[in-house]
């Protein structure tokens, strides 16, 4: 079965990327706490770097979920019944895809993912593992509505979001998110739509710290890494050797913070603005939100999504839920 051509709903050609890039650092570095959100550590380099993350003894969130995934084939073709179209939000390389797609026989695949060259290089992979499977790539920002395909009209749709990555976003973001989901899942659907969704587990805060601050350092050239991208692409005279890496559990918020800390009073400039930063002070680069059962299920409550049920590796650290897309109802 051919990959259908990358059907593309994207108003921003490359340099639009760069015009994004360059607004949300300009933006970031003079706030108060200086911030840069997580999306952007994703160049080559950083998503190399992040591959490298997941093969980490200390990373444990990726064998986790592919643990679950494969041991619970079974469980999920039951609740989810064959024949669905499968919706993946942020494909990028997923290599856990062909898990769920083995395990429960479904009519079409979607991936989506903004980032073109990698959604057609992970589409045409995957179609050559299924050859008798309808993929129909979605090149788009998924973090809002999306339209689907006609191919997949009349099927029954699963939203599949493995990876934790909704972590990276704030409850209020988070919950925006799964609403568009469920648009997204939803219109002009005949079946209810679900979705199956990754997320990591509130444990020990020593585990999630090392996870996040590996003894070989390459979560600390992952984090690095985006100031050299800044200085690649943004024209920046950020001198890189002056940071260093720090990973924090933030206990109140049930997240983990990513900083990069100033290692003395520096002034450098990114697009000819200058900026200042002074010795300890940070650049704050990512969140990512553990959470309980409870907590995860208000999360997808509040999006719209009434959870199913739960699964979790044998060493409780990882779950992945099925929900379905909430009844519109009068409540109690
Ligand atoms: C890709 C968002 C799931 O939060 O664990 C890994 C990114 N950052 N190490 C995560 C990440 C530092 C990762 N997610």
């Amino acid at each position: 079965m051919p990959v259908t051509e990358a059907l593309r709903i994207i108003d921003e050609d490359d340099s639009g990327i760069d015009r994004a890039f360059r607004n949300d650092v300009l933006t970031g570095l003079a706030q108060r706490q200086k911030a840069v959100p997580a999306r952007w550590f994703y160049d080559e380099r950083g998503s190399e770097l992040f591959e490298d993350i997941t093969r980490l003894e200390e990373y444990y969130p990726t064998r986790a979920e592919t643990e679950i995934l494969s041991a619970r084939g079974a469980e999920f073709a039951e609740a989810v019944g064959e024949g669905a179209a499968v919706v993946e939000f942020g494909s990028g390389s997923s290599a856990k895809t062909p898990l769920l797609l083995s395990a429960i026989s479904p009519a079409a695949y979607v991936p989506i993912d903004i980032s073109g060259d990698f959604l057609r290089a992970s589409a045409n992979a995957l179609s050559e593992k299924f050859p008798g499977l309808p993929v129909c790539p979605v090149e788009a920002d998924f973090t809002r509505r999306v339209t689907m395909p006609e191919a997949i009209a009349g099927l029954p749709r699963l939203g599949f979001f493995p990876g934790s990555t909704i972590g990276n976003l704030v409850p209020r973001t988070a919950v925006d998110m799964l609403r568009e989901m469920r648009e997204t899942l939803c219109d002009g659907a005949e079946h209810r739509a679900r979705l199956l969704i990754g997320m990591d587990r509130v444990k020990d805060a020593a585990v999630l710290e090392r996870a996040y601050d590996d003894e070989a350092g390459v979560t600390a050239a992952f984090n690095l890494n985006l100031l050299h991208r800044i200085n690649r692409q943004l024209d920046g005279t950020i001198p890189v050797e002056s940071f260093r890496h720090r990973a924090v559990w933030n206990d109140d918020i049930a997240r983990i913070e990513m900083h990069l800390v100033a290692t003395r009073d520096i002034a450098f400039t990114v697009c000819d603005r200058r900026f200042t930063i002074h010795r300890d002070e940070t650049i704050h680069t990512e969140n990512s939100h553990k959470y309980t059962r409870r907590s995860a299920n208000a999360l997808l409550l509040a999006g719209g999504w009434t959870p199913l049920r739960h699964w979790r590796d044998a060493q409780d650290r990882f779950m992945l839920i099925l929900a379905e897309a909430s009844e519109m109802r009068m409540a109690p």
